[in-house]
């Protein structure tokens, strides 16, 4: 996705922020805690990826939810958690034997599409006159894709989308809870450049070096993709190592965000360690993957970070969280779909 076409999203982004920000208000109890935070913040990265996709609002932050739409996250739960088991067993033996999980996973896939392809269908239906006013139609009518295969990119690039951002902005919530020195800087960032405007910009972010800082620093100690593999099609030679053709590499890019020998300190929260240019290598710091298959969705995904983490962090609202030292035990727990997420609660309440 094109830088200058992402900055863009900015109000489309803002709009679902904005819903999501009255949402977590309403079912906060008055101790500024809500019962399932992370599946709130699914439905807030789902609502955001399927706005910017399909131009079309699928109401997950409201009260009642739509039949349609309930199915929709429906599926690709079962899509994911199918996929997670998938993933410890072959695929080839699920297949064959038609296992229960097998037939969930295809019937999960085959919803998706159906979803997809309607709403796609209608967004270019919408835009047949003026293609180029619109990104999903811009690219369809570059005639490079089939419409089938813009069926499959664009409901790859959802699927993609959803866990991935809601996982990091959870971590980057709890990172911030814990550390209230950089909450407050946070907060001076943005009261500086916001002052008495309602809501952020992709123009306003340019000038919040500090809020950038925070979420790289996020995403280097609790990064919501850990690894990423390759399998080399060609013999290669790696370090003193002979790898034949087909081994499968792995980038483990949480144990190179947790390596003192690139990150000085790597236990603390520090951001302010991302504002001196050119201290960091640029191949230790690989959350979105790296070379030709990485992150389409990178800029996209930022730019929804960044204005969620204004919203959230507005001066009025404080972030607390429990010290995991107070409570003696580990701040992450595992999660079905292969994520960690924190083990204990975030209050998100107003001061
Ligand atoms: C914070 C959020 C996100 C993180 C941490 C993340 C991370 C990643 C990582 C690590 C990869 C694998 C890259 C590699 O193998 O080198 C990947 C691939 C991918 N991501 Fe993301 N992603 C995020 C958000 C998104 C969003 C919002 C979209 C869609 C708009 C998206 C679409 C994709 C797609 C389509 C691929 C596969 C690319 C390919 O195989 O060529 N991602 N992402």
């Amino acid at each position: 996705m094109k830088p200058r076409e992402v900055v863009k999203l900015d109000t489309a982004i803002n709009e679902v922020l904005e819903d999501f920000m009255y949402r977590i208000d309403e079912i906060c109890d008055h101790n500024g805690q809500m019962e399932d935070i992370y599946s709130e913040f699914n439905k807030w990265s789902f609502e955001s990826i399927c706005l910017v996709l399909y131009g079309k609002r699928f109401g997950l932050l409201q009260q009642d939810v739509e039949e349609e739409s309930l199915n929709f996250i429906k599926a690709v739960k079962t899509m994911m958690a199918t996929f997670g088991m998938m993933m410890v067993t072959p695929v080839e033996l699920h297949k064959g034997l038609n296992t229960k999980v097998w037939q969930a996973h295809t019937k999960a896939w085959d919803d998706i599409f159906k979803t997809a392809k309607h709403s796609i269908d209608s967004r270019l239906q919408k835009h047949s006159a003026d293609p180029q006013g619109d990104f999903l139609c811009d690219i369809y009518s570059g005639g490079q894709l089939s419409r089938k295969e813009l069926y499959a990119a664009i409901a790859e690039l959802q699927i993609a989308g959803v866990e991935t951002t809601a996982n990091s902005l959870l971590w980057a919530l709890y990172n911030l809870s814990r550390n209230p020195y950089v909450q407050q800087k946070l907060f001076q960032e943005i009261q500086r450049v916001l002052g008495a405007q309602q809501s952020p910009s992709a123009e306003s972010l340019r000038s919040m070096p500090y809020l950038k800082a925070c979420l790289k620093e996020s995403m280097r100690l609790t990064p919501s993709v850990p690894f990423t593999t390759r399998t080399i099609d060609t013999e290669m030679v790696l370090g003193n190592y002979m790898l034949p053709k087909g081994t499968v590499l792995m980038i483990n890019s949480h144990a190179l965000g947790c390596s003192e020998d690139y990150f000085r300190g790597w236990a603390e929260f520090r951001p302010e360690r991302w504002l001196h240019r050119g201290s960091i290598h640029p191949f230790s710091h690989v959350p979105f993957g790296i070379g030709r298959r990485m992150c389409v969705g990178r800029r996209l995904a930022e730019l929804q970070l960044h204005l969620a983490l204004c919203w959230v962090s507005a001066p009025k609202r404080e972030l607390g969280g429990l010290s995991s030292r107070e409570h003696g035990h580990s701040p992450a727990r595992s999660l079905w779909a292969q994520q960690a997420q924190p083990s204990q609660g975030i209050f998100l309440g107003k001061q």
